[in-house]
């Protein structure tokens, strides 16, 4: 039996006739941690994927005399030197399609949940060129992440780039995975990107899309800090690729990038291990270039090209607050703005984190509904002078009436704007809540009852849906109105008595 097979097999193999010529296949001649250097091509293209034994694959990063270095794209234990390596004559790529919805995949898009094969509608290079100008359309549309603090004060619009970042464990990710959740009313397409993280954390990502309903909605791109750079570094731009399959269908298409410092660290790696010159902290000089050329493929796509939206939250994170390091600076200039968490606030509780003083919505304000305009600009103001206030009240300096009033409804604005991670918010109840403390209703309610005070005006508010939706907003009839039920109703919980509100 076992004579006949390999009878058959030998044949086979007498019948073969590979026929590459010598220039197509090169030898390994090192390998390294997430590289290898491979010399005998004659001709090879940079970027050009490279078939090594044993299912690995690499891209080809440098070729300097004959010697061409490779960026492994896995794990390379059973690699040695004298290994032989072939051309594919293609650049790497994805699978893109709907049957990725759903699903967990690896920085190439291999699947790493139990439900078997990717039925790829097609493969997609992992590098695209960004929409051209004339293909794009200003942002104009919001994007709601549920959070208060941020729709009313940084408001996020469809196809905008707004950088997350704050120290190590700020709620960087809670604010991401969020506002993901919140699209599960919207017709929005989401894609968490998780680079270099470890993989309990992207374990309770995937825990929490699921347990909301927006998993089958989404896609999960993961290569965590323990998968070679080169897996690292692509991870990003592939799922972007995935992104744009349906933002070119005309879908509006939400991604998080958790996070770029560790994409640039693993970048870092690669380029020290091909031996290109380090530059500033050790990254090479193309470090602001490969971020931007990322972010600049989230866009507001025109009419004419179907109106799909590619929105990017990419998170970074400090160190010792320091948002003026190297790559915080880089994606504070490539981005439209920034959210920046501050790990003071969130020592004192304050959550989420956001401080409100160093964050900036650049296009966002364009987007977002009108009826905020009713808040935000006081919300902003009384905001910041709370900041300035709070510093001279500490030193016990005795202030005037008014001022002492500023101090306290900026107080009770900080607090209102506190939020559970699990808790996302209408736009009506965000309003009326806003509304409630800008215009002095809670003022006189206590400190602790706060809380309680937000869940009256959250359950008996009227339905505001549809007026606050409309084009122009509330007007100062509607506005009075609501201000009106939401006094009757903390009236009649007895949060404050009738004549003690003024406004
Ligand atoms: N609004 C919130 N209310 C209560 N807890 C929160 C809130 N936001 C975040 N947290 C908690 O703070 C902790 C840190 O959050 P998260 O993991 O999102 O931070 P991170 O900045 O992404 O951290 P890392 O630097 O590890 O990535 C978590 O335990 C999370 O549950
Ligand atoms: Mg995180």
């Amino acid at each position: 039996m076992s004579a006949a097979l390999f009878g058959a097999l030998d044949e086979a193999r007498r019948n073969l006739r590979p026929d590459p010529t010598l220039a197509e296949v090169g030898i390994v001649a090192e390998v390294g941690e997430g590289v290898a250097h491979v010399s005998g091509f004659s001709e090879l293209l940079i970027d050009e994927l490279l078939s090594f034994p044993g299912g690995l694959y690499g891209t080809a990063s440098t070729i300097r005399q004959g010697m061409a270095g490779i960026v492994l794209l896995g794990d390379a234990d059973h690699l040695q030197t004298g290994d032989e390596v072939r051309r594919t004559k293609r650049t790497l790529d994805a699978p893109v399609g709907p049957a990725l919805l759903g699903r967990v995949v690896d920085g190439l898009g291999r699947p790493l949940d139990e439900r078997g094969p990717i039925k790829a509608a097609t493969y997609w290079p992992i590098e695209r060129h960004a929409p051209a100008i004339m293909d794009r359309a200003p942002v104009s549309r919001p994007l709601q992440t549920g959070i208060k603090s941020i729709d009313a004060a940084i408001p996020v619009g469809r196809g905008q780039r707004e950088l997350i970042l704050g120290d190590r464990q700020t709620g960087k990710t809670a604010i991401a995975v969020s506002a993901m959740i919140n699209q599960s009313a919207e017709d929005v397409i989401c894609i968490y990107c998780a680079i270099g993280q470890r993989t309990s954390a992207v374990a309770r990502v995937i825990q929490n899309l699921k347990a909301n309903d927006v998993m089958q909605r989404s896609i999960v791109v993961t290569a965590s800090g323990e998968d070679a750079p080169g897996l690292q570094f692509s991870a990003p731009y592939a799922a972007t690729s995935m992104a744009e399959y349906f933002v070119e269908r005309g879908k509006d298409v939400l991604i998080i990038y958790d996070d770029l410092t560790r994409h640039a660290r693993a970048y870092r790696e690669l380029s020290l291990l091909l031996r290109r010159p380090p530059a500033r902290e050790a990254y090479p000089g193309d470090i602001f270039y490969i971020h931007s050329r990322l972010l600049e493929r989230s866009a507001q796509l025109s009419e004419a090209k179907g109106g799909g939206s590619l929105t990017a939250l990419p998170v970074i994170e400090t160190q010792a607050q320091n948002i003026s390091a190297y790559i915080p600076t880089n994606l504070i200039s490539i981005t439209d703005g920034q959210i920046y968490l501050s790990p003071i606030l969130f020592q004192k509780g304050i959550l989420p984190a956001v401080d409100i003083g160093l964050s900036v919505s650049r296009v966002g304000g364009d987007a977002q509904q009108r009826a905020y305009r009713m808040v935000a600009p006081d919300l902003r103001l009384y905001y910041a002078q709370y900041e300035e206030l709070e510093a001279f009240s500490r030193f016990g300096a005795r202030l005037d009436k008014d001022t002492r009033q500023r101090l306290e409804r900026g107080r009770r604005i900080r607090e209102i704007l506190k939020q559970g991670e699990h808790d996302r918010m209408t736009m009506a109840e965000q309003i009326g809540v806003l509304l409630a403390a800008t215009s002095g209703l809670l003022d006189a309610v206590a400190m602790e009852k706060l809380p309680e005070a937000e869940t009256v005006i959250r359950r008996d508010l009227p339905d505001l849906s549809s007026q606050l939706s409309a084009k122009e907003g509330l007007d100062d009839k509607g506005k009075s109105e609501i201000l009106q039920a939401m006094r009757t109703a903390l009236e009649n919980a007895g949060l404050i008595s009738g004549e003690e509100t003024s406004s």
